[in-house]
Order: C-alpha cells, then sequence, then structure tokens
C-alpha cells in the first residue's frame, strides 16, 4: 500500500515531498506555517492578502495607521475613490514579510506566496505589479497565482530578472480557465511550472457558482490532464479541495498528480494564524454549520462557517485604512451595500447587511470563518478534553500524517 512519502514533487531540479499547504489569507497561513512546511521537506505558502495589516502585526510597522491618517477627511464619504494605495509602501510591506520569511527559511522545502487577482486595491495593475516584483525582489520561492484569471499577469513580471527562475503557478477550477491563461500567457514564452487544480470543496473563494455540489475535483483533474497531454504540454497538475487523508492524497499521486493542495487540516494547528477559540469553532462544527454564501464583495462564492460574526454585520466600512477590495472606480460590493441600508434606515444605531460583508475588517479580525466543505471532519483528528475543548496540533503531525498514513486511517495527537 503506498503512502504519500513514496511520491515526490519534481519542480526543476528539486524533489519535495508532495504535500502543498495552500495560501489562507490574511494571515491565516502565517510565515510560522509556510516555515514548517518547508522545513519537512513539502511547500508551504505565505500570503499577500492585506500586506500591510500582516507587516504590522509582525514587525510593528505602522503602515495601515499611515494610511488611514492620510484619507481621515474620507470616512464619512460614501465615495471612496480617492482612496490611493501608495505603491512604495505596499512593495515595503511585502519585501518585509517575503524577506524576513525566506531568511528564517530551513529544511529542504520552498516557500511560496498566494497573490489573489480579486485584491483589486482601486488599481490592480499597478498594484499587482508592485505585489509580484516586491516578492520576486524579496526572494520567494514561488508564486500561485490566485483568486482570478491572471490573464495579464505573467505579462506585468516578465521583464523581472527571476521571471524564468522563480516557480510560477496558477490555480484554476476548469480546463477553460487554463486555457484562456495559457493562450493569454503565450506571448511570454513562458509556461506555468506547476497548476493547482482546485475543486468544489475547498475553503475560501471558489471557482463555481452556487451549483458547485455539481462538479468533481477527480472529474476536471482527469479533463485537465487528458488536454495537456493532448497538447503535449508536461506541466505538474496539483489538485486541491477536500483531501483530508493521506489516502486521498494516494489516489490522486496514482493517477498521475504531481501534488496535493491541502490547507482545512492545517486551520487547527497551532503555528496557523486563526485564534485558538476562532479554531475550537472548526472543531465544534457539524456539516449543518457549513454553507457556500455570495456575501463576499468579491463576486465569488465564498465557504463559511454560519456562525461567522461576518455574517449579517453592517459594520462601516473603513475603506481609509484598508480598502483591498475597492476597484480601479473605487468601488466595493460591500460599502454600496451598506450606504444602501444606511439610507432605508436613517438615524439607526445599528444597521445589518444580509447580502454583503465587510470582507477586509471581517478577515483582519478573524470574524470570517472561511473553510473547507470538511471542516466538520477535524473534529475526528484530535482529542477532546474533560473541559470540552479539542487539542490544538502541531503542522508537523498533520504535515506528517498526510506524509506516512495509510488506509485512510488519521493519527491522533500522541498516539
Ligand atoms: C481558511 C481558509 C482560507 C483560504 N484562503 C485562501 C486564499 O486566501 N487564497 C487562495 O487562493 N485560497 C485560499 N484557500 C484555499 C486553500 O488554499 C486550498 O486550496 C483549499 O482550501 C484546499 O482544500 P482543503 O481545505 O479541503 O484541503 C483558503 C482555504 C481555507 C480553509
Amino acid at each position: 500500500m503506498k503512502r504519500v512519502d513514496d511520491f515526490r514533487l519534481r519542480l526543476g531540479k528539486q524533489e519535495l515531498v508532495p504535500i502543498m499547504i495552500g495560501g489562507m489569507g490574511v494571515d491565516i497561513s502565517t510565515a510560522e506555517l509556510a516555515l514548517e512546511a518547508a522545513r519537512l521537506g513539502g511547500v508551504g505558502h505565505i500570503s499577500d492578502a492585506m500586506i500591510k495589516t500582516v507587516a504590522d502585526r509582525r514587525f510593528d510597522t505602522k503602515f495601515v495607521k499611515d494610511k488611514l491618517k492620510l484619507y481621515k477627511y474620507n470616512v464619512e464619504n460614501p465615495d471612496k475613490s480617492a482612496v490611493q494605495f501608495d505603491l512604495g509602501k505596499v512593495a515595503e510591506a511585502t519585501k518585509l514579510h517575503v524577506g524576513k520569511t525566506m531568511e528564517a527559511k530551513r529544511g529542504d522545502g520552498m516557500i511560496f506566496i498566494n497573490t489573489m487577482e480579486k485584491l483589486t486595491m482601486n488599481a490592480p495593475k499597478e498594484t499587482l505589479k508592485v505585489r509580484l516584483t516586491a516578492a520576486l525582489d524579496a526572494g520567494i520561492d514561488g508564486i500561485t497565482l490566485a483568486a482570478g484569471l491572471h490573464l495579464g499577469s505573467f505579462g506585468l513580471i516578465e521583464d523581472h530578472p527571476r521571471f524564468r527562475d522563480a516557480k510560477l503557478g496558477i490555480i484554476v477550477s476548469s480546463l477553460r480557465a487554463l486555457q484562456l491563461f495559457l493562450r493569454k500567457s503565450a506571448r511570454t514564452n513562458r509556461l506555468p511550472d506547476y497548476v493547482v487544480v482546485e475543486g468544489p470543496l475547498a475553503g475560501g473563494h471558489l471557482g463555481f457558482g452556487l451549483d458547485w455540489s455539481q462538479y468533481d475535483l477527480a472529474t476536471i483533474v482527469a479533463e485537465i490532464a487528458a488536454w495537456l497531454k493532448a497538447e503535449q504540454l508536461d506541466i505538474p497538475l496539483i489538485p486541491a479541495g477536500g483531501i483530508f487523508t493521506g489516502s486521498d492524497a494516494v489516489a490522486y499521486l496514482e493517477h498521475g498528480a504531481a501534488a496535493v493542495q491541502v490547507a482545512t487540516r492545517f486551520t487547527v494547528v497551532k503555528e496557523c494564524g486563526l485564534p485558538e477559540d476562532v479554531q475550537q469553532e472548526y472543531f465544534k462544527a457539524s456539516e449543518n454549520d457549513i454553507e457556500v454564501n455570495t456575501i463576499s464583495p468579491t463576486g465569488y462564492p465564498m465557504r463559511m462557517l454560519k456562525n461567522s460574526p461576518a455574517i449579517g454585520s453592517g459594520i462601516r466600512p473603513n475603506c481609509e485604512a484598508y480598502g483591498y477590495l475597492l476597484d480601479a472606480g473605487g468601488n466595493c460590493a460591500y460599502v454600496a451595500a451598506y450606504n444602501r441600508e444606511l439610507a432605508a434606515h436613517p438615524g439607526a444605531r445599528k444597521i445589518s447587511v444580509k447580502d454583503k460583508t465587510c470582507l477586509c475588517t471581517h478577515m483582519r479580525n478573524f470574524d470570517c470563518w472561511t473553510c473547507g466543505h470538511y471542516t466538520y471532519r477535524l473534529k475526528d483528528t484530535t482529542r477532546r478534553g474533560a473541559d470540552g475543548r479539542y487539542e490544538i496540533l502541531t503542522a508537523e503531525h498533520v504535515f506528517r500524517d498526510y506524509q506516512f498514513s495509510t488506509e485512510n486511517r488519521i493519527l491522533l495527537p500522541g498516539a
């Protein structure tokens, strides 16, 4: 019976344990978590979502406070188009986060950064270019292009000296999305080094509509693999979404996958950025406590725990401090929904916005509990104390469980 450890992910000259911990935005996949994956010989991700907040937390910088000071005059203004990111500061924050993480790296694994196109930051192209460039400058091993089609992203960095040596990959949820990306990037004469194929059971934003349950990861992976073969393109495929045990992973590896990307099982480890009380909510969840909804202003459906404080909250948008989801015209679907409710309830002390959420504020505060479909199985991966609390695991424990387990077994802590 095969184990994940019987396979290796080959990226260029490097051989890795074929386990990639997926990027989890706004510091859920922390540097500490990514560093553990790299130390154990796999691939870890940090994320550049709300990079200024992350840098302030890690390095005691004042990026967010300084931005708010600059735009404080606009806080009551429903029009957020004046709020701009200082590109120099975005670069500085990215270089700090990436640079310090890379300095701390030990072991034979790699550290990638998850870069979401949907963080449009009031100037989509300019800010994305700075984010990608700064990560390469600071020595990141690779970049995973996420949450978007990224049709122009390779073009934004093609002149960077590391464009051909850094590992560059993209997350897709369909063959069509991959075909579009390859067609639009062909001009740069560079294929992605890997493609993460994310199915409908993943956490975070989904590349599917509310009919997500009609789709199946194995089918999409097989379809993409067959097309790549027919086109004689040799690009490693990395399935993601609902791969809960080592045996789930082996099933994909035996069918030709180069590695697997996993995340949900790492939401309850001590190196993960979620506060422990939130991790207990993840453990406690039953299948009925999880939903896929449309409250993310990005327009993508998102899976989350139904008791997330972010759902129905009518908090005032704080684009002057954050503003990561403002589009090129300075609009965000939450700002519009908030202003609509405000106008409908004049003088109300507190309003509730049901259809959208202020994703920046709530992700920053760990109040939007996004999670994978199998979060309800996390309780079976640990022990419960006499006080009713579930034991938090270590990243090493979960990583090794994926790496060595057979027969769908899950190793409990201390076993
Ligand atoms: C809490 C959480 C946050 C996530 N955030 C992001 C993100 O910021 N960007 C992204 O591309 N994927 C995100 N994902 C998706 C994961 O990187 C990964 O591809 C997916 O969840 C794998 O499926 P699994 O959770 O069933 O193992 C997130 C997943 C979770 C559970």
